[in-house]
């Protein structure tokens, strides 16, 4: 069977990008996203696009109207269809057993009532293209058990920031089930994925693999993140470390920059995923394994909101304080799961004045400013909390002489040098890289010099 016509269910982070780089590769199929939200669909069809990504534009513009369709109209998007991929938001469960650990596979299910209603007229393979937790192929087939389709799972690796680039390069292609209906699919791939990219797989294995993947790449942040706070306490440098040790190939150099946390949809859902199905399993050991990940980034979050409040005397009352970045990495609207959401509850509570700027990112319910301008004006601190680049460009001596004094930064990032920082006369704070007091149990009131700001401050800190 030539596949001649894709749907997708879902047009959000994976669905519309990924829609639009398939189109552009595979000029001879029809590609219809299809979504409920009527609101989703007109911002793509008037190109005020729901989300933010690089290039994502000129794929948009390449096959709007040619061979790529936005809708809300189900016949549209199954009438003669031959794939339907499923990429519907899978969020952690929010009620009842597994509430903040298992994925909500409802939206999924909701899918599958309205494919279960359709009179299709031939068959249908079925991708999922979500995450979604073990096994749910076999729930899928369940459902639609008597109808005329094949489940495959072929998760989606991309990553926010750069999504465009991740579809038209991956790493590799994975597809779980029936290999007739997986060699469909990847006759898809084929058109631009070299063929030795494309792994088959059970389809269990595929599904695993998703959460897996996620799950050892937030070990790795937690990994580095932990060796950062070996050396706030002992004078080593974490950015040297991870030099020293990416450079041996077992290991690799990526993904060992240390943070303020990680964030983002993914990490944590699929990481607490993975620690359920553990559990679920009676697999406590392995469950504690994977949950430490989970407890060490939560713990790199409250060192550095501790840090701020601490090293500000406890006092940050009406004081000014920037935040620079809402989002969870650089390159994206996306503030799901960032490290700013819980930084900036900390510090309201602390009854702090909040000025809040992202270039992309919004967060529900907090005032932030549309631009730079005037932002550090009598402020008393900057806390960095994305990398994005125009943050590094900032004159910070300028910004200094704006400053209320002493005058704090500090760099959830590791973006500036503390040297030069220091330098100005911040009193600054980067991660892992011997910025912060060293302190012993013994001594944990630590005194150190600043040249411009203030002479002499005292410092305490309370873990
Ligand atoms: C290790 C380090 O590799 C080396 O750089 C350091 O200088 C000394 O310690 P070594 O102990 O000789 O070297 O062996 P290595 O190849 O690293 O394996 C260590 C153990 O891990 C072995 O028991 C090996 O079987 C096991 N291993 C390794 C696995 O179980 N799975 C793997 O994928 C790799
Ligand atoms: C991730 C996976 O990378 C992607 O393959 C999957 O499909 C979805 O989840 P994403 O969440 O978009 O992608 O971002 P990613 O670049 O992986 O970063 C996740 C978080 O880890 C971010 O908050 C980032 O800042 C943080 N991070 C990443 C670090 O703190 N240090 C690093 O070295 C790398
Ligand atoms: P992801 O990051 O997995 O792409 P998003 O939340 O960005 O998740 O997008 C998921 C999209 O799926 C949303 O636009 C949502 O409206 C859509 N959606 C949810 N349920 C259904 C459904 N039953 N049918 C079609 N689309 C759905």
């Amino acid at each position: 069977m030539q596949i001649q016509k894709v749907s997708c269910f879902g047009a959000g982070y994976v669905g519309g990008p990924t829609m639009a780089v398939m189109a552009s590769k595979c000029p001879k199929q029809t590609f219809v996203v299809y979504d409920i939200n009527e609101q989703q669909i007109n911002k793509w069809n008037t190109k005020q696009y729901p989300i933010y990504e690089e290039n994502l534009n000129e794929y948009i513009n390449k096959t709007i109207d040619k061979n790529l369709i936005f809708t809300n109209d189900i016949d549209l998007a199954l009438k003669d269809c031959d794939i339907v991929f499923l990429a519907v938001n899978t969020p952690s469960k929010s009620y009842g057993l597994g509430a903040e650990s298992q994925l909500d596979i409802s939206y999924i299910d909701s899918c599958l009532q309205t494919i279960k209603k359709y009179p299709l007229t031939r068959k249908l393979i079925l991708v999922e293209k979500s995450t979604v937790p073990i096994k749910t192929c076999d729930y899928i087939n369940a459902v639609l058990k008597n109808l005329n389709i094949c489940v495959l799972s072929n998760p989606e690796f991309l990553a926010e920031g750069t999504a465009i680039q991740d579809l038209l390069y991956p790493d590799r292609v994975i597809i779980g089930g029936p290999l007739e209906s997986s060699q469909q699919l990847a006759s898809l791939y084929e058109q631009w994925v070299p063929k030795d990219k494309i792994i088959f797989t059970n389809i269990y294995s595929a599904e695993l693999s998703k959460i897996v993947a996620n799950s050892f790449l937030a070990q790795r942040v937690s990994s580095i993140n932990s060796i950062s706070i070996i050396c706030d306490k002992i004078g080593a440098d974490v950015n040297e470390i991870s030099q020293c040790i990416g450079s041996d190939s077992r290991i690799g150099n990526k993904f060992l920059k240390t943070s303020v946390g990680f964030g983002g949809s993914c990490f944590k859902k699929d990481l607490l995923c993975l620690i359920y199905m553990c559990e679920s399993l009676q697999l406590d050991e392995v469950a504690q394994y994977w949950r430490q990940v989970y407890i060490l980034n939560e713990y790199q979050k409250q060192r550095f909101i501790n840090l701020i409040i601490t090293s500000m005397f406890n006092c940050l009352r009406n004081k000014v304080i920037v935040i620079l970045g809402v989002t969870f990495k650089a390159k994206t609207n996306d503030t799901r799961e960032s490290a700013a959401l819980m930084i900036i509850k900390k510090l309201q509570e602390e009854q702090a004045i909040l000025r809040i700027y992202d270039p992309q990112g919004k967060i529900d319910n907090v005032e932030q400013c549309q631009s730079l301008d005037g932002i550090f004006q009598g402020a008393s601190a900057i806390v960095i909390i994305t990398e994005w680049e125009e943050f590094s460009k900032i004159d910070y001596v300028q910004a200094f002489n704006q400053m209320a004094k002493p005058s704090y930064c500090f760099d959830g990032r590791n973006l500036l040098s503390g040297d030069l920082m220091k330098s100005i006369g911040y009193l600054y704070y980067g991660l892992g890289r011997q910025y912060w007091p060293i302190f012993t149990e013994q001594d944990d009131t630590k005194t150190f010099w600043n040249k411009k700001s203030i002479n002499f401050t005292q410092y305490t800190i309370i873990y």
